[in-house]
């Protein structure tokens, strides 16, 4: 029998044996080639040697338990390759179930993350107990990369939980779990504090329950809560694609609508088909575009931008202890809240100390909330608390590291608080703007060490948005650069690096999306039909309300300046086609937006939404004039994609990564493409199909949607966007 070192043999004397996976060339261990055959060569032993084996205990020699399957080889499979993955997928699928009616008692002591994969192989044993560690994190997160846990994990959890909560707690939403929730929620059974008591109740189990089965196969099983062929359950069941509409806002994503059909198909056949079932669902998923595309960004970009890809090289990492939020206002208290929770202390000032007071009060809030819903506890919270530190005095902020400035939108004002502040903060302290639409090489002038001044945008609300925007100004060093980097991950978001320029890549593009939304309107098309094509296509918040949550006043006083500015240097402006309908919507209706109390929507007294404002039908729509809802929803993703290639040209951007990661985690670019410049890599047809579309939406729709020669080129070559094959 060949001895295996990706899952090692180790027996004791009392016929317990114990595999431990321990993949030699990885970190980690995944399903991979060597992976696959160490299984089947395992299970052929257990088998052979099955009388003197008492019990089995699958645990591991990494920190993580078990990472599932191995993307990068995942990314690659074509619908040419597809059977190949079918076959080795359901290879694995029928050693774990060999092992599992092996009629011996089969423990999981799982020691770390669990995730995917590794749940799987754990849902194959009969009993599940899970370390007590903060790397401890089970469940199926598959959905979130566009597939289903294909290694049995809805065939199991569907036997487990029922169709309702199999869906519900694991499969649709790729809820990850701590070790107690896992309990709570029934995933795991028992829950140890430490590895050595992991093992104890491993071997407990395995001592006292020597006829162990999986609760399918005891005679007289059934799925708990029935399954469609019982009228109670039916009736329960058409509210299954109501949600799933409600998760996907009816956006391409095949992912939940498969795992929908694998569950409730495979919960009227017997258990092998059952695994048939769910392999075809996995296969034919990983085969299409859109796992591909969310692998890309979800996985590889997010982890290239977060390992610090952009980072310059050689520059000792730097934490800092004490941080000073100028502004204690919408963004600056948020930005506190961020700073203090990952343990930073934070002067919090403001021109008056009301103000500022005012600002942590955004804190207790949210500490409050957290406390009540069980997130964190109270002691917790109150240290968090007890390190911000209201302020109207510039003595208090006396050896602060950083300063992070969030005072008005004003070039004089955010120079004068610079002044006020340089001299009296460390000598060495990182200087960052959170200007959402100002020059950074401009601001820098306000301060002495113009080196150590950098942008650093956030995106509200502070403490849900992941991504922050580093932007850096001409002169910004190395050295200010890197430090931003590493404050960024401190306080555990994920950093974009971006050159300086008016708007710099995300306010930039997102401006783009709204222009299309409100051209629309200007050429005549149902508003409605507008907010239906942003949403089906995936754009978490419809075009028209986000235009009116930012005001229709702010692109205007951004075309102003950027319309003075491109005359100034001698350049044309080209007026959009929305510019008229925002003039007319805030000078002739007198609707600048929500928060004047009337936009493209109307608003009740309390600020609610109340429907599209009727007028709009009145002064702008022209029933007889109808566009493709196609064309619709790709006049605005090919906006924002076309100008984020442009952006990639000026040198404003230089990764893709940065531009898939920050188009889906700060402006609401769909997932389900992968980010903005993946979307040109996944579109029909490659990169010579997205110029050929786009050539024609510019003959249809205007000469903004003219393929960038970057794009032409890129295409005539045939070379995808991608970092390794940089631009
Ligand atoms: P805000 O109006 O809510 O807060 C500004 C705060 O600055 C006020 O509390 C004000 O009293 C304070 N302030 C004014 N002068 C000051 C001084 N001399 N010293 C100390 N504090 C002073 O504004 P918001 O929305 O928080 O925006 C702040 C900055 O963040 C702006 O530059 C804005 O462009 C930027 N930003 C805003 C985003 C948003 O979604 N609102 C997103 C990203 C950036």
């Amino acid at each position: 029998m060949t001895e295996s070192t990706t899952i090692r043999w180790e027996q004791d004397d009392t016929g317990v044996v114990t595999l431990v996976l321990d993949d030699p060339n990885q970190s980690a261990n995944t399903m991979n080639q060597a992976f696959r055959d160490s299984l089947a060569a395992i299970t052929d032993r257990l088998e052979a040697e099955r009388e003197s084996i008492r019990g089995i205990i699958f645990t591991s020699a990494k920190k993580t338990f078990f990472a599932g399957g191995d993307l990068r080889d995942l990314i690659r499979v074509t619908p040419g390759t597809a059977q190949e993955l079918f076959d080795g997928g359901l290879a694995i699928k029928r050693n774990l179930r060999r092992i599992e009616t092996l009629g011996k008692p089969v423990v999981a002591a799982i020691n770390g993350a669990a995730l995917g994969g590794g749940y799987e192989l754990a849902l194959a044993c009969h009993h599940r107990i899970a370390l007590d560690t903060p790397g401890t994190k089970i469940g199926c997160p598959e959905v979130t990369l566009g597939l289903l846990p294909g290694g049995g994990g809805v065939v199991r959890t569907v036997r487990l939980l029922g169709i309702a909560d199999a869906l519900l707690k694991v499969l649709l939403q790729g809820t990850q779990y701590n070790a107690r929730r896992a309990q709570e929620n029934g995933l795991v059974h028992e829950v140890a504090q430490s590895p050595e008591e992991l093992l104890a109740k491993a071997r407990a189990f395995i001592d006292a329950h020597p006829d162990s089965q999986q609760p399918w196969d005891r005679p007289g099983y059934r799925i708990p809560g029935g399954t469609p062929a019982n009228p109670k359950f039916a009736a329960n069941l058409p509210a299954f694609p109501a949600n799933l509409r409600k998760q996907t806002g009816g956006a391409p994503y095949p992912a939940p609508r498969s795992i929908l059909a694998a569950a409730v198909e495979g919960s009227q056949v017997d258990f092998e088909t059952a695994q048939v079932i769910e392999a075809r669902y996995f296969v034919e998923l990983a085969a299409g575009q859109t796992s591909k595309n969310m692998i890309q960004a979800f996985f590889f970009d997010l982890q290239a931008v977060n390992s610090g890809a952009n980072r310059p090289r050689g520059i000792e990492p730097r934490q800092v202890r004490k941080a000073a939020v100028l502004g204690a206002g919408m963004m600056g208290a948020g930005i506190a809240y961020a700073c203090a929770r990952a343990g930073i202390d934070v002067v919090l000032k403001d021109v008056s100390l009301e103000s500022a007071v005012k600002g942590k009060g955004y804190s207790e809030k949210l500490c409050a909330k957290a406390v009540a819903k069980g997130r964190t506890s109270q002691e917790k919270a109150d240290a968090l608390l007890a390190r911000i530190t209201p302020t109207a005095d510039v003595a208090d902020l006396a050896g602060c590291d950083a300063v992070i400035e969030a005072v008005f939108e004003d070039t004089a004002l955010k120079h004068k608080v610079f002044q006020e502040i340089e001299s009296v903060v460390a000598p060495d302290a990182l200087l960052c703007s959170n200007t959402s639409t100002l020059p950074i090489t401009t601001l820098a002038e306000g301060v002495e060490r113009q080196t150590d001044f950098i942008g650093l945008h956030f995106f509200s609300p502070v403490d849900k948005m992941p991504l922050v925007e580093i932007i850096r100004g001409e002169r910004t060093g190395d050295e200010a650069l890197a430090r931003a980097f590493d404050l960024v991950r401190q306080i555990n978001k994920t950093p974009i690096v971006v050159n300086d320029s008016r708007g710099f890549f995300t306010s930039r593009v997102i401006g783009h999306f709204i222009n299309e939304g409100v051209a629309m309107v200007g050429e005549g098309v149902e508003p409605a039909s507008v907010e239906q094509a942003a949403a089906q296509a995936g754009y978490p918040a419809k075009v028209l309300s986000l235009m009116d949550e930012l005001t229709l006043t702010l692109p205007r006083k951004i075309r102003n300046e950027t319309k003075r500015a491109v005359e100034e240097a001698g350049g044309t402006w080209t007026a959009h086609p929305a510019e008229a309908v925002i003039d007319r919507m805030v000078d002739e209706f007198g609707r600048p937006g929500r928060s004047g109390g009337a936009g493209f929507y109307d608003y009740s007294e309390d600020g609610r939404r109340t429907g599209l404002w009727p007028g709009l039908r009145e002064h702008f729509t022209d029933p007889g004039h109808r566009i493709p809802f196609r064309d619709m929803q790709e006049r605005m993703l090919f906006a924002e994609a076309l100008d984020t290639v442009r952006l990639l040209e000026e040198g404003v951007l230089t990764s893709v990564a940065d531009a898939n990661i920050g188009s889906i985690l700060g402006i609401g670019f769909p997932g389900w493409t992968g980010g903005v410049l993946q979307y040109i890599n996944g579109y029909e047809g490659g990169l010579p199909g997205f110029v050929a579309r786009a050539r024609e939406l510019a003959e249809h729709y205007g000469e903004r949607f003219t393929p960038p020669a970057l794009l032409v080129r890129k295409a005539e070559k045939g070379e995808p966007f991608s970092d390794s094959v940089r631009p």
